[in-house]
């Protein structure tokens, strides 16, 4: 997609096109990407599907499109700012710490289970596993269910994708109800017995402030199963291969594990885990020298606004040598990605572990991309190497 939104971004870097089953305003350039996302004139409430598929919904797909907006991220002011503030209660980067044990042990865990063999599928064995395994803890989802949320985080992933058709949307919608009914029982046994987990944290803001309905603490819990789920999986893998792909800087990094952030920024930079996302325009008005009209469909291009010139110099080259790197990868503005230093966190002591322990690791075979537009990610990444 880069050389795309490259000659896009050459012709305008805020660019009228057509973009898969809507007309809309591609925005390419970093400076406009950025201010999009900043600018309330441009909205999200129904600006996650194409409008001509909002017109005939059928009764099937309406729970799971519900649940969808009750989520902040599907939301505006002044709910989003009501449910964000309440979960960032629970994203203090105190609380972020306190994760930090957790994960090392998790991550040491996950090493110990590799060893003793040399051929290792890296997602299945390693990068899937982690995010799920701190996240779940986080909210409070007992590690026996863990299991459940593969087939749940892809139902929403393929729910939000943009070349997500109608009739895919009704093959996909009774499991988003599966995982909305799970976390309403969960939500259930946890005002009989609260923990120390998200889950009872929002009951008790639900229960103190009348602020929270039980549909958007329900889908809360979704989003954050399922927002930092596929995302964080595909950070780490796509950081490992291109250390892979690049063997100097991989030598360089392990002998220097202090370029540990600067490859995971990097990494973000250059294979963005999502690339896309989209707004509405509220209203009529001039944006980036085009005249952009009321319930226009924009699509900001993160991974675009990523390889901008002027903003990145060699934007075409992987370099964790990078000083002041500047991505928009966890997206900017309102919307600015609650989990990010979560996301940053685990992804450096995956990395950091993974070089120290993998033996001379190497690709056996270029990995295939998984099918959908707005996220990044491997269907697998094979790989041989000894465990330390
Ligand atoms: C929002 C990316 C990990 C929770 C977002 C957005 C992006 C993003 C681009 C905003 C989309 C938009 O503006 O339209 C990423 C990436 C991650 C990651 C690349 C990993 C590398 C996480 C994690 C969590 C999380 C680990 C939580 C556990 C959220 C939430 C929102 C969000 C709750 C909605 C925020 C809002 O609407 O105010 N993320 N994310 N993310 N992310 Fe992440």
């Amino acid at each position: 997609p880069y050389s795309f939104f490259a000659m896009a971004r050459k012709q305008s870097p805020v660019l009228k096109t057509k973009f898969f089953q809507a007309e809309g305003w591609l925005i390419t350039g970093f400076k406009e990407a950025e201010a999009a996302l900043k600018d309330p004139r441009f909205i999200r409430e129904e600006g996650n599907l194409p409008l001509e598929q909002l017109v005939v919904v059928p009764e099937s797909v309406k729970p799971a499109i519900e649940i969808n907006q009750s989520m902040m991220l599907f939301k505006d002011a002044p709910d989003h700012t009501r449910l964000r503030n309440l979960v960032n209660k629970a994203f203090t980067p105190r609380m972020i710490e306190k994760l930090r044990p957790t994960i090392n042990e998790l991550v040491d865990y996950l090493i110990v289970q590799m060893k003793g063999k040399i051929e290792h599928e890296l997602i299945r064995e390693f990068s899937y596993l982690l995010p799920v395994f701190v996240i779940t803890e986080f909210i409070g989802v007992p590690k026996e269910d863990r299991e459940l949320f593969r087939k749940w985080s892809d139902a929403f992933v393929k729910f939000i994708d943009f070349n997500t058709t109608m009739s895919d949307l009704e093959k996909i919608a009774g499991d988003i109800e599966e995982a909305s009914n799970y976390f309403r029982s969960l939500i259930a046994k946890r005002r009989n017995e609260p923990k120390e987990d998200l889950i009872s944290g929002l009951i008790a803001a639900e229960e103190s402030s009348d602020q929270l309905s039980e549909m958007e603490m329900v889908a809360t819990c979704l989003l954050l199963l399922i927002a930092g789920h596929e995302t964080t999986v595909n950070l780490i893998t796509n950081c490992f291969y291109l250390l892979l792909k690049n063997p100097k800087q991989y030598e360089m990094l392990t002998k220097d594990l202090s370029l540990i952030p600067s490859a995971i920024e990097e990494t973000l930079r250059f294979e963005s885990p999502v690339i896309l996302t989209s707004r509405l325009a509220k209203e009529d008005f001039e944006f980036g020298g085009q005249q952009i009209k009321k319930a226009d469909f924009i699509i900001v291009a993160l991974g675009g606004a990523n390889y901008d010139p002027e903003v990145t110099e060699n934007p075409e080259q992987f370099d964790i040598t990078r000083q002041n790197i500047k991505h928009l990868s966890f997206s900017s503005g309102p919307h600015f990605c609650l989990g990010a230093p979560l996301a940053r966190l685990e992804g450096q002591i995956a990395l950091e572990k993974l070089v120290t322990h993998l033996q001379n690791p190497i690709l056996v075979e270029e990995p295939t991309l998984r099918g959908n537009i707005a996220f990044r990610g491997f269907e697998s990444l094979k790989i041989q190497a000894e465990i330390k």
